[in-house]
């Protein structure tokens, strides 16, 4: 099938590489005509595991890039709006970028043609590009408008996008529900993971169609994000209570997602989510509710409990420091998440400037995003550093901010070398606690980190270490009962 994709954006690059890879003819479209010109010379703009491989492999071939809109329109059988939806000040969408594409498209069509959003959109979208092309003279024949919401999450887009837990697809009409199930019949039939060639890297093979109607589908992305973000603030608020009553939230989290009504997934506290969805799309659906007159308040709790988590992060780094004034931090991280180079509301870089206005130096290192983080740091913010034991030598301190797993396995004892003080700060209960320990180095994580006195066991530590040498060679109870959870 013929493709066009508007917006070389993450999703809709994403899309576009992906679409070619499942055997489709794909056209990618955007105004940036230098974006173009250096993805079409095979240069890729973001950090995306398998997208070098996909546009080594279709670039010049099923998938082209163009800054030429009407070549995109006369191209193809369905078209793809993938352009931003930035926030307004007051949180709802701006969706100026999708009218502009609308209205551009209604000039261009030249035949009958699904058009498809695929950004994330408040409810009644579709409704409005609909309206746009009507009003623009384009015959109702010639054209349906189809809600198909990604699910893709930065730095695994590729591998969900190829093995998705579910398609939505909110279809009008006859017309719109065949050409979209035709488009993503090799995923939903399996025959693309039967190629030798096919992409591998995720676990789920059984992917569910959910066929709905276009509002449905508009509003079960926006709620999908919102659920998610609530999960996570969900956790972050135990994670405060955890810590209080001497409680370690990464047993209550295992023990509250084998719940299979729960699920595991986004239970992981830490200083709060961000990126370019949850922060936007949140504000954005509580917009649309507001818009209908109903108040969603418990999203209002979300946001101050994100919010809320970064600044007891930056107390409990202020805590094991005493004062920040003239301290040199070892900062890891500061994408949003790991495995991106994306810093867009980013929870560490808010981190990062709250501890320099307060007097820090930081010496930052993040594997993907430092320059993207330079960009938007004032100058003087940060000093980068070319790995994290460099970021750590004379440090006062260490301080994880983002997942990366290579964070992980670092070499502590090293690390507890190039300290000035034996202190690691980990934002994301990233690392091993006992690893981290067993170098000598004191460790605070979120949500009762096992630095307080948890149990009979680890009292005797702190105070009596021969007994941790005993209590190995023949645990009591309590550590199986622990151990079961942990
Ligand atoms: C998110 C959704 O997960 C995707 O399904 C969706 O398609 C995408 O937004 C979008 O709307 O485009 P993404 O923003 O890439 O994907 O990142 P996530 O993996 O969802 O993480 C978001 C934030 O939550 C990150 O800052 C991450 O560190 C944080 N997080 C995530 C936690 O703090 N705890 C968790 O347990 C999980």
């Amino acid at each position: 099938m013929k493709i066009s994709v508007v917006g070389a954006g993450y999703v809709g690059l994403v899309s576009a590489a992906c679409f070619a890879e499942i055997g489709h003819d794909v056209i990618c479209v955007d105004n940036d005509s230098d974006k173009i010109r250096r993805l079409s010379a095979g240069e890729i703009p973001i950090h995306e595991e398998h997208l070098p491989l996909l546009l080594e492999r279709h670039l010049g071939q099923r998938l082209n890039f163009s800054s030429d809109l009407g070549e995109a329109v006369r191209f193809c059988e369905a078209i793809f709006i993938c352009v931003g939806t930035p926030p307004s000040p007051n949180g709802e969408a701006d969706l100026s970028y999708v009218e502009g594409v609308a209205r551009e498209i209604a000039h261009l069509l030249n035949g009958p043609k699904v058009i498809v959003e695929k950004s994330t959109v408040p409810v009644g979208t579709c409704e409005a590009v609909s309206r746009t092309l009507l009003l623009s003279g384009v015959s109702p024949m010639d054209f349906s408008v189809a809600s198909n919401p990604e699910f893709l999450r930065e730095g695994t887009a590729v591998s969900d996008f190829l093995f998705p837990d579910r398609i939505l697809l909110g279809v009008p009409d006859q017309r719109s529900h065949s050409i979209m199930t035709q488009i993503y019949a090799p995923i939903l039939n399996g025959s693309y993971y039967l190629s030798p060639d096919a992409i591998k890297g995720s676990t789920c093979t059984s992917t569910k169609l959910i066929i709905s109607s276009v509002k449905s589908a508009e509003l079960i992305k926006h709620a999908s994000n919102a659920f998610l973000a609530l999960k996570i603030s969900f956790i972050n608020a135990v994670s405060i209570v955890c810590e209080r009553v001497g409680a370690d939230v990464r047993q209550v989290s295992e023990g509250l997602g084998a719940d299979s009504r729960i699920g595991p997934r986004f239970l992981n506290p830490g200083i709060g989510y961000g990126g370019s969805c949850f922060p936007k799309d949140v504000l954005a659906f509580r917009s649309v509710a507001r818009s209908v007159g109903y108040d969603f308040n418990l999203l209002t709790e979300v946001i101050a409990i994100n919010e809320t988590q970064k600044s007891l992060f930056i107390a409990k780094i202020r805590n094991a420091l005493w004062t920040l004034r003239g301290k040199k931090l070892a900062v890891l991280g500061m994408a949003f998440k790991g495995g991106t180079d994306d810093v867009r509301d980013s929870p560490a870089l808010d981190i990062i400037l709250s501890l320099r206005a307060q007097g820090a130096e930081v010496r930052a290192f993040d594997p993907a995003a430092m320059k993207r983080a330079a960009a938007l740091l004032p100058e003087g913010t940060a000093t980068f550093t070319p790995d994290a034991y460099s970021a750590c030598t004379g440090a006062d301190a260490l301080i994880v901010l983002t997942e990366w797993p290579e964070f992980a396995n670092l070499d502590f004892a090293r690390v507890r070398k190039l300290l000035r003080f034996p202190i690691v700060l980990d934002g994301r209960n990233l690392l091993n606690a006992q690893a981290v320990r067993d170098a000598g180095l004191t460790y605070f994580g979120i949500g009762g980190d096992i630095e307080q006195p948890l149990s009979p066991l680890n009292q005797f530590e702190d105070i009596f270490d021969p007994v941790h040498v005993l209590y190995e060679q023949a645990p009591p109870q309590v550590v199986n009962t622990e151990t079961q959870l942990a």
